[in-house]
Order: C-alpha cells, then structure tokens, then sequence
C-alpha cells in the first residue's frame, strides 16, 4: 500500500460530557494518546489541529440537574471548567477546547442537518414513545426503569439493564415507570428524522476492509485498512454482519440543538448529530482565532483526519460518523480511529457512580509534581489492544524502578560527574563515539515507526531503552576509574552520555513534556522544545547548569493513602447501594376496584402460635378468624417470639388460595407493614373487634 502523505492532519479527541469529572481511564482512553501522536507531529513541523471540547447535551445532563434541583447550564459551566483544567494540568495540548453549547456549534450542527434533509438522506418517521403526562414529555431511554423482560430484575433502563447486559427498547420494559413522576409513562405518537444506514451497508464494509470509498467529489488515496487496530475492525465487521438499521438522528427533548425545521418544536439533534459536529465547529472556531480557513482540515483529500476515542464510541466514528461525512457530500473520511479498549483499576471496573475511579483533578492535590509520572505509568499500560489495570503499587514500581532508577539515575550519574570533572564544561561538541550516535539514530527510527501506527506503548520503551543503554555504557565506561589513567577517553564517554541525555530529552518530549524541559534547562539551552530535524549541539565551552532531580521516589505511605482511599470509596458506596435498596418501593401499577373489592380482608386473633422447626423466619399461627379457626404460616420469627404475638389481632387476607410452607399448609396471609430497614409490624385494629369483622 502507498504510504500517504497528508499535507495536513486533524486530529480529534472524544468530546466528553460535562456532566461529571474526569478520571484515568479518559486520560488513558483516548486524550493521551491523542496528546502523543499530536505533539510527535508537532516535533516533525506537520501542519496539525488538535480538536476537543466539552459535550455539553445529552440526557443525562438533565436528568443530573433535575436531580440536583439546577439548570442544564449550572451543571455544563460547572464540569466544562473543571474539565478543561483537569486537561490542562495533564500538559494535553489541544488547540481549542471548545463547547457544544456555542452558538457557533448549532449553526454548524443545524447546517449540517439541512443539508442531509436537502440531499434526502434521512426517513421521516412517525412511532409511540413513552410520555410522562405530569412532566409533559416524551422520556429518553435513561428516563424510564422498570423489570428486565431477560432477566425479571428491577431497575432495568430503556436501554439496557445493567444487571445482565441486555440492550432494550424502552417498550421492552415490564411496569415501566418514569424517573422523572415516579409514575407509569402513557405512549404517544412522534415523528423522527431516521437515518437508513442499511442503503449505506455497501460502502462502508468495502471502506472498513479496503479503504476505497465513492467519495462524491474528491478521488481519495484509501487509506491503508490493515493499518486499523483488530478490535475496532472486529467490532464494526460484527456490526456488519448483523446487518446495518435505521437510527433515529432525532429525540424529543428540551435540552440540545433544536431541529431546524418548521413544526419540530421540543425536538433535539440526537448525539450521533450533534457531538462528532462538535469537532467541525471547534475547528472553524479554531481557524477564526487563527485567521485560518477551517475547510481544508475537513474537506481536503490530503488531509488526514484521525478520531482518538474510547471503544465505547467505536461504531460511532468507524460507521455512524463516517456516513454522515459521505452523506453531506463535501467531507473527507478518517483515516484511522486509533480506539483503546478500558483501562481497569485496582481489579474493577472503573465507575464513576460507584466513585472508584482515580480522578484527575484529585490526583494532582494528592501527588503534586507528579504529572509526568501519570503520562509515563498510563501509557506503559495503554490498553491499546486488550483491557489492562491500574494498580496503585505497579504505579509506584513503575516509577521507583524506570523513572527513578533507569532515566533519572543516569541524568544524574553523568551530571554529578561532569561537574566533578569539568566543572559543567562541555568537552566535546560532537559525538566521538559513532556506535552511541546510531543507537539514537535507531531510536528515532523506531519511535517514528511506532507513532505512525498509534503504538505508543511501544515508542514509550524505545525511549526508556535508551536511558537503559545509557546508565549501561557509563557503567562499562567506568569514567570514576579512568578519569586519572585515561582523562581523554573519559571525557569522550561523558560528553557522549550528555549529547546523549539531550537526545533523550528531545525523544520524550511527546510523553514527558516537563520533564523535557527540564532537561533543556539543565543543559542550558535557550529553547525548551527540540524538533526532530534539528541538529543537537553542545559547543565546547559550553556551560551546563546544576542537576534537579527529576524523579523523586514514590514512598509506601503515599501509596497506601491512595489504596485507603478506593477501599473507603468502597465501603461508603456498600453503605448507599444498601441506602438505596431501603428505599420506598415504587408504585405499582393501577388496580380496579373491582379486582381490589376481590380480596377478602378480615380481622383475626391469634389464638396459637410455635416456631416453624427448621425455618428461622417462620412462625406457625393458629388464627380464629370468626368462620372457622385456621392454620397460617408466616414469615415473622425474626420480628416477633411466639409468646409476644398470641392475643394479637391481626389482618388476614382469608381468600388467598392454600399454599404449602415447610409442609404445612397456610390458609391465607395475615398483613403486616414493613418500613424501610425491613423492620416488620402488625396491621391492626385501634380496639379489639370481633374476629371476622370486614376491613374495607
Ligand atoms: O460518549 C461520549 O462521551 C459522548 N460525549 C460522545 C463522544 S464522541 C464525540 F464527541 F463524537
Ligand atoms: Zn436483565
């Protein structure tokens, strides 16, 4: 395959929701792979935009502050800001970190749109959804719970019901209820804008496998379809192959760019419209910053477009997206969308309801300093290709026995030395021994080929393998035995070991950005940031500064503040999960009073009462209920002893049909009131009254 050489590239990352904060798993996911790639093309002068910003729509922003008694926009300012800095402080270096609240976005966004409905690309459809009458409107999927039709558990959503996995239709449910009245939703008829994907099976699966495309106004070089990663072809082959649906790109909502069309009020982009547009308005409004023109980054055959996401978004930006582009007629496709798989922690799953998770913007006030650590233990496990973990004490060997004794070791050995020796004289402006200069060389190499096929992983050990080979030639170099017998030689190694530490500086920049400039200002040069092409130089004469230390190790007690700290997250999430399931049950659905008129409902006296053998719950009463004297078994042991409940007037439900327990049968079932601790209580009359009497 022709290797293709863009003019330009544009590089987006996943626009997170501003709805809550940011922890490892998104650093891992896709912004510091993104951040990597983009700083390496940097290094290489290619012309590049970085796109992110916060995805301010969706459901699950509003219902956040419908919970939280606050706006949709208290709730985006908020996560927006703290997003954003969380980003900064992580050296990810976008060039705008726009919002898709921008009226500049819905412009974009409703233009696009129009001109999909001009090009008739979209279905208009007429369905039933589910309504809340008391909220006056149609529910998103996350809107309405209700019992798992797979697997009968509660609290299924309209999507999915996250006890067995199962994807669902809201209409899928068993007793639905909306979260917003507590109350079953009603259907009512809307009309959708539906995108047919199935016309577009064709295209795409020839795309996905071969990269040719019918562009409608631009021969594009294919890209190179081996190039993408096995698991995001795997899972968009298998979308393939179930065969490609019509998906609504519209929903009902009051939160999001509205549809612009006449008769759509309360109607919304649907996400898969809206968030990937987001990309396009960041760029324009990027450009107008710039006094640049935004269109050759989305419209120019030779540009390379590349999508940094999670494997969450795969089918989004791999088909989704991509018919779309095609769709509108005047956009190129991505070249790679380079996903990750999910980053565990500590042998979970990272989950910010359950807040295990290590948060960004909590990181940096635990472990000052300690950006670039992250950026090294993060991409070292890059999930690049399978899930991987995060473990509190493997970040903490990672960087005691690599960052510490491996590259901040051998900065230091040399430093002291030439110092002692030289006084921080540079002896030597050229490299004097040739096989040191081709390690580098292969280095640059070996990294540049890596990058290009998103293999971060492996470019991050190519530089740390140098720092290896560096702390090993001043070892066999022994410069503290030599320095009196053979000063000249000495002072080649060194000078070679500084040229060298300064190859290192430039070769980390894309993963340990401080760190790099750290370097640059020990060597004491006047530019912090070294292109590849350039050629490094120390000039005899030249003065080094004083050494800093660049790693400090990562001491037991931080480590285990971190561990206390998921394990108490733990405790406390046992202790509201078990809040919760105290909760008052829900409604259920409405009975006539014909069925309720049913149930015989009569007052008892419990005449007898003995301890079901071998049933720690159940008691064995003898109930007098005015017709006849009758055996009921119920489960009130763990409540009430035998001697506390004869005499007790008690509720009995007299018509419900003979059913065994513990081999005894049980005529009926008296009614107790069970508060929300699971404490149980009987349901009696204020004054004794006759057994038999009706309760009505
Ligand atoms: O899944 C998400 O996080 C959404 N905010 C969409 C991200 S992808 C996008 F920006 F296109
Ligand atoms: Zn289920």
């Amino acid at each position: 395959m022709e290797q293709r050489k863009p003019k330009r590239y544009t590089v987006t990352a996943a626009l997170p929701y501003a709805n809550g904060p940011l922890h490892i798993g998104h650093l891992a996911g896709a912004y510091l792979p993104a951040d990597i790639f983009v700083r390496y093309l940097r290094l290489h002068r290619r012309d590049v935009v970085f796109i992110c910003g916060s995805d301010e729509h969706g459901a699950a922003i509003t219902l956040r502050a419908k919970k939280e008694g606050t706006t949709p926009q208290q709730i985006i300012q908020k996560y927006h800001e703290l997003n954003q800095q969380a980003f900064a402080d992580f050296g990810i270096s976008f060039d705008i970190y726009h919002r898709t609240s921008d009226p500049l976005h819905y412009d974009t966004a409703q233009s696009f749109f129009l001109q999909l409905e001009k090009n008739g690309v979209f279905e208009v459809e007429e369905s039933e959804q589910y309504y809340d009458e008391e909220f006056s409107q149609f529910l998103a999927d996350r809107y309405i719970t209700g019992t798992c039709p797979k697997c009968s558990s509660s609290g299924a959503y309209g999507d999915q019901c996250e006890k067995c996995g199962s994807s669902l239709n809201p209409t899928d449910l068993i007793q639905p209820i909306s979260t917003l009245s507590g109350k079953p939703p009603v259907k009512r008829k809307t009309r959708h804008w539906y995108l047919p994907m199935q016309h577009h099976q064709e295209w795409v699966e020839e795309w996905i496998k071969t990269g040719r495309y019918p562009s409608m106004k631009y021969p594009v070089v294919p890209h190179d379809a081996n190039a993408w990663k096995q698991h995001v072809r795997g899972q968009c082959m298998s979308w393939l192959r179930d065969g490609l649906k019509s998906r609504a790109m519209t929903r009902d909502l009051d939160w999001g760019v509205p549809v612009p069309l006449p008769h759509t009020e309360g109607k919304v982009l649907y996400v898969w419209l809206d968030a990937p547009i987001g990309y396009i308005s960041a760029t324009r409004q990027w450009a107008t910053n710039n006094n640049k023109d935004w269109k050759p980054y989305w419209q120019d055959p030779d540009t390379q477009l590349v999508h940094f996401i999670g494997k969450d978004n795969i089918v989004f930006h791999c088909i989704i997206f991509p018919i779309l582009l095609q769709a509108h007629g005047d956009y190129i496709l991505p070249d790679n969308i380079p996903a990750n798989e999910f980053l565990n922690l500590e042998g979970d799953k990272i989950s910010t309801s359950r807040n295990h998770a290590v948060w960004l913007h909590e990181y940096l006030l635990d472990l000052p300093m300690r950006k670039d650590e992250l950026r090294y233990v993060l991409t070292s496990i890059s999930p690049e290709n399978a899930d991987s973990e995060f473990t509190w004490k493997d970040y903490q060997t990672r960087i005691n026995s690599e960052l510490v004794a491996i590259l901040g070791n051998f900065v230091n050995r040399v430093w002291v030395l030439y110092h002692k020796y030289y006084n921080g004289v540079v002896q030597y402006a050229e490299f004097q021994d040739s096989g040191v200069k081709e390690v580098i060389a292969q280095t640059y190499d070996a990294l540049a080929q890596n990058m290009e096929q998103y293999k971060f992983r492996q470019a991050l050990t190519e530089v740390i393998d140098l720092a290896r080979f560096g702390n090993k030639y001043l070892t066999e170099k022994e410069p503290w035995k030599k320095f009196a017998t053979n000063p000249e030689q000495t002072a080649q190694a060194l000078s070679d070991c500084l040229l060298l530490i300064a190859h290192l500086g430039a070769l980390m920049q894309p993963f340990l950005p401080d760190t790099a400039v750290r370097i640059f200002e020990m060597l004491n040069f006047q530019k912090l940031q070294i292109d590849w092409d350039e050629e490094i130089s120390l000039p005899q004469g030249h003065v080094i500064r004083n050494p800093v230390l660049l790693f400090e190790k990562m001491e037991d007690d931080a480590i285990e503040k971190q561990i206390a700290k998921l394990a108490q997250a733990k405790t406390e999430n046992t202790q509201s999960t078990e809040d919760a399931s105290l909760a008052i049950s829900p409604l259920k659905p409405e009975i006539t009073f014909d069925e309720f008129a049913r149930m015989d409902l009569r007052i008892g006296t419990i005449k007898e009462a003995v301890r079901v053998p071998k049933a720690d719950k159940l008691l064995q009463l003898t109930i007098d209920t005015g017709i006849d004297i009758r055996t009921v078994v119920s489960g009130i042991a763990e409540h009430y002893s035998p001697e506390e409940v004869i005499g007790k007037q008690v509720v009995l439900l007299a018509n419900l049909a003979a059913r065994k327990l513990r081999n005894i049968e049980s005529q009926g079932m008296i009614l107790m009131a069970k508060d929300p601790q699971g404490k149980l209580y009987f349901v009696s009359p204020e004054q004794v009254v006759r057994p038999g009497s009706d309760v009505a």
